[in-house]
């Protein structure tokens, strides 16, 4: 029999494919561990409380979505399927990845309803992070779409247990549905404030009953994942230990009796020991960022210390060293202009550099960046760069109180803030926002391209880039 050249083709292709995939198993085996999970989005009913039933959008019909875990050096593949009747992506809140995996619409087409997207990505910082939906936030993270995730490392400090705590609140009506501003004036005064609700969520329940024993130390990684709500993290006055925050470790631990956590951000305490019967509130207190809302105490959850246990707990004075990637009186590389002002169309317009959506300048691979981001609104402004890590060098001329890695950090009304980061090697389009949601739709964010500085650039226009969907 005379083959054909097509006949013998495909099975060439078929064998080199079949070998390419062999070594590429192979090389990925003898360097890194492969930690796989698949995350569907749907709408189910979650309970989030006795009898009270909520229609969430989440991952896995849970709320918040499973817990991911890896360890420092592992390639992570996380399928996401959505069974949702709207488009939807993913991002990575925190996490140093490409730029095609960030999850953003500039960084993929969205994932249409009944399709999946793999995401891929290694991790090479332990701390806590997060996924949430990046498409239509303010409707589909307010109901639900996000979880964590955490990076372990053998040198994490050793404690009796870790726990995540994910904040949250919902704006429902009283038949526990969610609403949505009817008219103008709420509608502006909700764009104003941001979503906040007075349904308050600690892991998607409300007022849950946290037992911990007597005697032992607990790793609690508190994640905001609200839309709008200051969470300032109250143990009834109990003092605990900041041992770490967006970009994992502290250099040593900071004994508080509370700690700001604005949307997006996380805090890694370590609280305890505490006395058998000890019953406590984990509670908000009031933080005005001058909302029409008035600021108020609120509880989330309550602690009951049980039986005294053994504790191998230990917590070393040096958590790590963190260099200084920038002086404090580094020269400025970019301004960033934080405003808020009337607008015609939607009442309310949050800009960047006088301008709704934007697109800003490129930057170079592995130039250092220092950006000065000034509020000069009258209201607080949780900033959020992806895929990056910033110091901050300078809050109105004063240096911080510690350093720390951070990917989101509140600018306080009327402030200046400076802070430095390095575009590693990771080329594409990224982009940066506040992190109330409806201060990102309302257009406080901004994309910007990290470029190989050997090719020419072209320029994008600006454009309007956000969707509406309700
Ligand atoms: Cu946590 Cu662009 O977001
Ligand atoms: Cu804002």
């Amino acid at each position: 029999m005379i083959l054909s050249v097509s006949d013998i083709l495909p099975s060439v292709e078929h064998l080199l494919t079949r070998l390419i995939l062999h070594h590429k198993i192979k090389k990925m085996k003898k360097q890194t561990k492969v930690v796989e999970y698949n995350l569907e989005a749907s709408v189910f009913n979650w309970e989030i409380g006795p009898g009270k039933t909520v229609e969430a959008w989440g991952f896995n019909k849970q709320l918040p979505g499973p817990v991911l875990q890896a360890n420092v050096g592992d390639a992570v593949v996380i399928r996401v399927t959505n069974s949702l009747t709207q488009p939807t992506t993913v991002h990575w809140h925190g996490l140093c990845l490409p730029a095609s995996m960030d999850g953003t619409d500039a960084a993929q087409k969205p994932i249409a309803p009944g399709e999946t997207f793999e995401y891929r990505f290694e991790v090479h910082q332990a701390g806590t992070f997060w996924y949430h939906s990046h498409t239509n936030e303010t409707f589909q993270m307010e109901r639900g779409l996000y979880g964590a995730l955490v990076v372990h490392e053998d040198t994490d400090p050793v404690t009796d247990r870790d726990r995540i705590f994910m904040i949250d609140d919902m704006k429902l009506d009283a038949n526990n549905e969610f609403t949505a501003p009817g008219w103008y004036v709420p509608r502006v005064i909700e764009t104003h404030d941001g979503r906040q609700g007075n349904t308050l969520l600690i892991n998607g329940k409300e007022n849950p009953t946290i037992n911990v024993h007597a005697g032992q130390m607990e790793r609690w990684r508190f994640i905001n994942s609200s839309s709008a709500r200051y969470f300032l993290l109250h143990m009834e006055g109990r003092e605990f230990k900041i041992i770490g925050t967006d970009g994992g470790l502290l250099e040593s631990p900071r004994p508080v009796t509370e700690v700001l956590i604005t949307p997006g951000e996380r805090m890694d305490v370590v609280v305890g020991p505490f006395n058998e019967g000890e019953t406590f509130l984990i509670e908000s207190l009031p933080y005005n960022r001058t909302t029409f809302l008035r600021p108020k105490r609120e509880s989330f959850a309550t602690v009951k210390v049980g039986e005294r246990k053994k504790s191998i707990a230990f917590l070393p004075e040096t958590l790590r060293k963190i260099e200084p990637i920038a002086r404090q009186d580094e020269p400025v590389t970019r301004k960033i202009k934080l405003s808020v002002g009337p607008s015609f169309k939607n009442g309310m317009d949050f800009k960047i550099n006088d301008h709704v959506h934007v697109n800003d300048k490129p930057v170079k691979v592995g130039e250092l960046q220092v950006w000065e981001i000034d509020n000069v609104s009258l209201m607080d402004h949780p900033f959020h760069l992806h895929g990056f890590f910033f110091q901050v060098l300078d809050e109105n001329g004063k240096e911080p109180e510690y350093r720390a890695w951070k990917d989101t950090y509140n600018i306080k009304p009327r402030t200046k803030v400076k802070i430095a980061w390095i575009p590693d090697n990771r080329p594409g389009t990224w982009m940066y926002h506040c992190h109330i949601l409806e201060h990102h739709a309302a257009g406080m964010m901004a994309n910007f391209d990290v470029i190989d500085g050997s090719k020419p650039y072209i320029e994008k226009p600006a454009q309007h880039v956000h969707h509406h969907h309700m």
